[in-house]
């Protein structure tokens, strides 16, 4: 039998000498270590599979002979490559978007009304769906070239995931090649990678018995397995994945939504059974409660059920909005809810300065997760009732002592749903929320117009340092493996090797070098190995993507998506800097500018032209930079469209499309839509009824367009 130790043997190594064996040895795992490579890192296998497994054969049969040579280092040992350093990125062809969430009934009929208003369609027009589990697990695109599978990417920030294509190829649901005819030369599939139950609670036994880390749920598990660095780790977890949508692709599936499932299942993959048609919100609210119903006996988690628009023709007309498609939605199965006893009021200094209260709760399982912790929001929340006295919906008085019903919805940190007023103990006092910041005893003052009570300390308290800090290397930002929230706490009160701001952080190895007796190392919980990898980490990120750079400087009102927005619209950050430090509040061109910005209002704009006016603030985001080489925006940018860049105006009545739907298809194609005429307007668009827009038009020379050319002119 093939595989045996008899066949496996090599006949000619049988009785070599110990040194002729050596050098055997020495020759065979070289070639299977170039072949791993070759397989697992570099997707471009050297070796058919048989002759890789006979060259793998006879090394573990020259071992078996020669024990000495065997080594936990030896390839024979290991099932995959050695594992790369840390995860290529790869920007997606095509962003993957996630969903709008939904928890009321009522809102699916809303869902239903407004895809008929944007589409023009009569309450009575058929408009079908598809109802879907909403699967538990973590996104993969799987891009498929002439059949074969030869990338697979996560997620990651929608744009850029990671390459995990040789953990990918370990899954026995992932087909390679696909099978049946009629394959797109390139296909990107999109689904979900889950791990089941049964197979959830074995990996766990198993780790608990080799005394490894144990994960809270199947979710967890699943993404943890598969975003190893070896492979062989990968291969050994019992991951499956469940195919639901697609990316990028050279030829559509089908027609429907329904009809390319059906076809994703012919090539191979594995597709969900409770996936059905539906033919309105009636229906899909059935489906809802079938799943629903049906949910504990699954065999694997699920937190909701997705409708689609079914017809692929009205899922491109209704496109996307900045995250989430409009074509879709996801309906959340209710939150778990457990109640326990607040025992004490934390008061928690975040990056910006906000004083947040946080409940420590008597532990308590909510849906599978222990829950020690829940936000208690603001000081309002508490008291339940606003600086006025007037009483806050959704607001609790909330004291120390009392029983309270928590809830976790999704991934998001716990909230408190009830009070039980009835077990209160009698004793119980209203918080009292403190006026000085609890770390560094600064004041904490609140605006008027804010529910936020914000120490006054900046990054002399060192609470909001380190908040900062870990802001800066958080997975959106920086992302600097081996630097997270954890290692920034030690590294802050480090004796020898402090980071107080991130410009410290660039500097860590060369300070670490220039000390000679107290190398970063030899301390506890470090080693050579992860010493080399974290300044590695660091010295990659010193490119930076403008966005990302925007982000990690945690100025208050701008998120991921508005440093989006700002690297969109500068490009670089010579611009952004020249333009934020030459911008006044109110008034002036730069002022003019970014609030032009779709999506960046007079409070964001504000608060990034504050933060470039702060000495302090400056000084640091100066000596960051020094150590960085900011990498340009690259928007997607329809280049090709005769219409991007250009400014339009619509008016009149527009007959082939809804209002909505002409601005959203003008914006996808990179043109910025205007509510009025001006000099900078490009064309007009006017429908009938035009009245005097088009007079404007006329005066100031604008290209007037009727709907059928400018349909033809967008294509
Ligand atoms: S469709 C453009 N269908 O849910 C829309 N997503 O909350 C692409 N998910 O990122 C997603 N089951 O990871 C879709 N049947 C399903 C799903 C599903 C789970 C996940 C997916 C997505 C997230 C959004």
């Amino acid at each position: 039998m093939a595989g045996t130790k008899e066949e496996s043997s090599h006949p000619a190594d049988a009785g070599l000498t110990t040194q002729a064996a050596k050098a055997l040895h020495d020759e065979l795992a070289r070639a299977v270590a170039a072949a791993n490579r070759a397989y697992f890192q570099d997707d471009a296998p050297v070796l058919s599979d048989a002759d890789y497994d006979a060259l793998k054969r006879r090394l573990v049969a020259l071992e078996a002979r020669h024990p000495q040579l065997a080594s936990a280092e030896s390839p024979a040992a290991q099932i995959g490559a050695a594992p790369s350093e840390t995860f290529a990125k790869i920007r997606h062809a095509v962003r993957m978007l996630s969903l709008e969430n939904a928890f009321e009934d009522s809102e699916i009929t809303d869902f239903d009304e407004r895809i008929r208003k944007y589409l023009g369609l009569g309450a009575h027009a058929p408009l079908a769906f598809t109802a879907e589990p909403k699967i538990d697990g973590l996104s993969l695109s799987l891009r498929y070239e002439q059949g074969r599978l030869v990338q697979a990417a996560t997620r990651g920030d929608g744009e850029t995931g990671e390459n995990v294509t040789a953990n990918a190829r370990t899954i026995a649901d992932i087909p390679d090649p696909l099978q049946g005819g009629d394959i797109p030369a390139v296909l990107e599939v999109r689904g979900e990678v889950y791990m089941a139950h049964s197979d959830f609670a074995e990996l766990n036994a198993r780790q608990q018995t080799t005394g490894d880390k144990i994960f809270a749920n199947p979710r967890n598990a699943a993404a943890g397995s598969l975003r190893q660095l070896d492979p062989a780790i990968t291969a050994s977890r019992p991951l499956k994945f469940f195919a639901y949508a697609w990316g990028e692709i050279s030829r559509p599936l089908a027609d429907t939504q329904s009809g390319a499932i059906a076809r994703l299942r012919e090539l191979g993959f594995q597709t969900n059974d409770l996936t059905l048609r539906a033919e309105g919100p009636a229906d899909l609210l059935a489906a809802y409660r079938r799943i629903e119903a049906g949910r504990a006996t699954l065999g694997y988690d699920i937190d909701g059920v997705v409708y689609k628009v079914d017809d692929l023709a009205l899922q491109a007309r209704l496109g996307f909005r900045s995250t989430t498609p409009r074509w879709a939605i996801a309906h959340k199965f209710p939150a778990e809810l457990a109640w326990t006893r607040l025992e004490a009021i934390d008061i928690q200094v975040g990056r910006t300065g906000a004083l947040s209260p946080v409940a420590r709760l008597l532990p308590v399982t909510v849906g599978g997760v222990v829950v020690s912790n829940a936000t208690l929001h603001n000081e309002d929340y508490i008291a339940g009732r606003d600086s006025k006295g007037a009483a806050i919906r959704e607001a609790k008085d909330i004291r120390i002592g009392d029983w309270v019903q928590v809830y976790r919805a999704g991934d998001v940190i716990p909230k408190i749903a009830d009070v039980d007023l009835t077990r209160r103990p009698a004793d119980a006092q209203p918080f009292a929320f403190p006026h000085l910041c609890p770390e560094c005893r600064s004041d904490a003052v609140r605006e008027p117009s804010d529910s936020v009570r914000r120490c006054t300390g900046g990054m002399s308290c060192p609470a909001q340092a380190v908040e900062k800090l870990k802001h800066f290397v958080s997975r959106a930002a920086f992302d600097i493996e081996g630097l997270g929230a954890r290692q920034i706490e030690m590294f802050f009160d480090d004796p020898i090797l402090p980071i107080r701001e991130p410009a410290d952080i660039f500097t860590l190895a060369e300070r670490d070098a220039a000390n000679p007796l107290q190398k970063l190392k030899n301390r506890d919980g470090f080693g050579e190995r992860s010493v080399t990898n974290l300044f590695r980490a660091i010295e990659d990120r010193r490119g930076i993507a403008l966005n990302r750079l925007i982000f990690a400087l945690g100025i208050r009102h701008v998120g991921e998506a508005a440093a989006q927005l700002l690297a969109n619209h500068y490009l670089t950050w010579q611009a952004f800097e020249a333009a934020m430090l030459a911008a006044r509040i109110g008034e002036g061109a730069e002022w003019a500018e970014l609030t032009s910005i779709n999506g960046v209002g007079d409070v964001m704009a504000s608060s990034v032209i504050n933060t470039f006016h702060q000495g302090a603030e400056r000084e640091m985001i100066d000596r960051l930079i020094a150590h960085l080489t900011v990498e340009p925006a690259r928007p997607r940018v329809v280049s090709e469209s005769p219409v991007a860049g250009k400014t339009v105006v619509f008016t009149g009545t527009l007959e082939k499309m809804t209002r909505a739907e002409a601005k959203a298809r003008a914006e996808a194609l990179g043109a910025r839509v205007a509510g009025s005429v001006s000099a900078k307007t490009d064309f007009l668009v006017a429908g009938p009824g035009a009245g005097s827009k088009a007079k404007a038009a006329a005066r100031l020379g604008i290209r007037v367009l009727d709907e059928d050319a400018w349909l033809a002119l967008i294509g």
